[in-house]
């Protein structure tokens, strides 16, 4: 290996090794200091955090914020939002108070329904799939049993099996989809052994089931995994008031010019990919900020959430308005398949307390909160956009990060808060104020 960058076996290093090495080629040494300033001071807990992961060379500390008074289906929750994007926690609140005094969020679990897949190929004709499946399915439940019970005790467990095939992957392609309850946990350990377990069970039945003939005995499992794809676990979540309550505080606008203008922008997302992109990624700004938080896999949300928006073949808008007979609607579904027992919300101490904040949620009640946070952040962005523009509202934020960049001192950042009070930020502009206080 003449590349003195590349390594064999860095992950038998200890971490001090691990740091030294990526110094050495690749940081200043300053820099190689700065990996060490996020260490926790408590051992037991930097322990925790390095076991999530291999080769973790440092924490990466993000906020833990919390948008209060977001009523949801009549009880209150603070939530707890963890997110770097300045303006996201502030317009959550905002938002969140705004419909408070409007009835608040109300949100709806349409099912709960969580998906697995086992791949194979098979030598048998596609119609004797009718036939062989109903005795394949009690064998395959019944081998498995073991791993099921418990999970069967908490009101989950495997629901139904169904045999597909996919000759546009090739004739002999088959699969099991496998639909799954996993009650309080996000399920995806409980649905990968089981798909595996099933996958062993799916080979021994082609050697021994007596129904089968001779050229039906050839089967190859290809892989067992879960699908991330959840189109059928799904939550709801709306607001609505009369047109006449849609005042908008500060902003001057009438109620009902908001709303048409509001439905508008919702209208254009619908139709418009371009638009709609940009529209779910400001939901997702309240979706990923709660599934950070409580310890979710926001890739497995996010994956699922852009292919139900795409699920007509065109992607759209994930909320819709309404307005009728002077009523506003605004809402919002998605699928979220969370957990809020095991894996990392369990793990991360912070998540723990996350779930705490939120009062121990089931699965079910945190996918109402998250969907409204969703929402709210949603509703949040429209009505700048749709009245003052969004600039105004980020530029306070943009102004803090622009002064820790400068590492501004606490007179500073009251001085130049007052100097752009009202006006737009620029890096430039602040940096002339800056050199102008440090000089004086
Ligand atoms: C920014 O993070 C999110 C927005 O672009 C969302 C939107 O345009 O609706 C403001």
């Amino acid at each position: 290996m003449t590349d003195p960058k590349r390594i064999n076996g860095f992950s038998r290093l200890t971490k001090a090794e691990q740091r030294h090495w990526l110094t050495d080629h690749f940081l200043r040494p300053e820099q190689g200091e700065e990996l060490s300033r996020f260490d926790a001071q408590d051992e037991t807990l930097q322990g925790v955090i390095d076991n999530f992961s291999e080769n973790t060379v440092a924490n990466f500390p993000l906020p833990f914020g919390v948008a209060p008074n977001f009523v949801v289906n009549g009880k209150t929750y603070a939530v707890p939002m963890v997110i770097e994007e300045s303006s996201v926690v502030a317009a959550a609140s905002a938002a969140a108070k705004y419909w408070m005094a409007r009835g608040g969020f109300r949100a709806e679990v349409i099912a709960a329904e969580k998906l697995g897949q086992l791949h194979f190929r098979w030598s048998g004709h596609p119609s004797r799939r009718a036939a062989l499946l109903p005795a394949l399915c009690t064998r395959v439940r019944a081998q498995t049993k073991a791993l099921t019970e418990r999970m069967e005790a908490r009101g989950g467990g495997v629901r139904n099996i169904t045999w597909k095939h996919l000759p546009e992957v090739s004739e002999d392609y088959y699969q099991l989809l496998v639909s799954f309850g996993t009650a309080d946990s996000m399920g995806a350990n409980f649905i990968n052994t089981v798909l595996e377990a099933y996958g062993q069970e799916l080979r021994n039945w082609a050697l021994d089931c007596p129904d089968l003939a001779e050229d039906e005995r050839n089967l190859e499992v290809i892989m067992a995994i879960l699908s991330n794809n959840t189109p059928n676990c799904v939550v709801k979540a709306w607001v609505e008031c009369p047109i006449s309550e849609m005042a908008i505080p500060k902003a001057g606008v009438d109620p009902h010019d908001f709303s048409r203008r509001f439905k508008y922008a919702v209208d254009i997302a619908r139709e418009d990919p371009y638009r709609a992109v940009t529209h779910n990624k400001g939901i997702m700004n309240g979706v990923d900020a709660v599934v950070l938080a409580t310890g979710n896999d926001f890739r497995a949300i996010e994956a699922a959430t852009h292919a139900f928006a795409a699920r007509d073949g065109q992607y759209r808008s994930l909320s819709q308005c309404r307005i009728d007979n002077d009523m506003f609607r605004f809402e919002l579904t998605l699928p979220l398949a969370l957990g809020t027992v095991g894996g990392l919300t369990k793990l991360h101490p912070l998540a723990n307390v996350a779930l705490d904040v939120l009062g121990r949620p089931s699965a079910h009640e945190l996918m109402g909160v998250m969907a409204a946070a969703g929402l709210a952040q949603n509703f949040a962005a429209l009505r700048s956009l749709v009245t003052t523009g969004i600039q105004k509202g980020h530029m306070k934020m943009h102004l803090q990060n622009i002064l820790s960049s400068f590492n501004a001192t606490a007179t500073e950042r009251t001085l130049t808060t007052e100097r752009f009070s009202g006006e737009t930020v620029s890096h430039h502009g602040v940096r002339a104020f800056l050199e102008g206080l440090r000089e004086a």
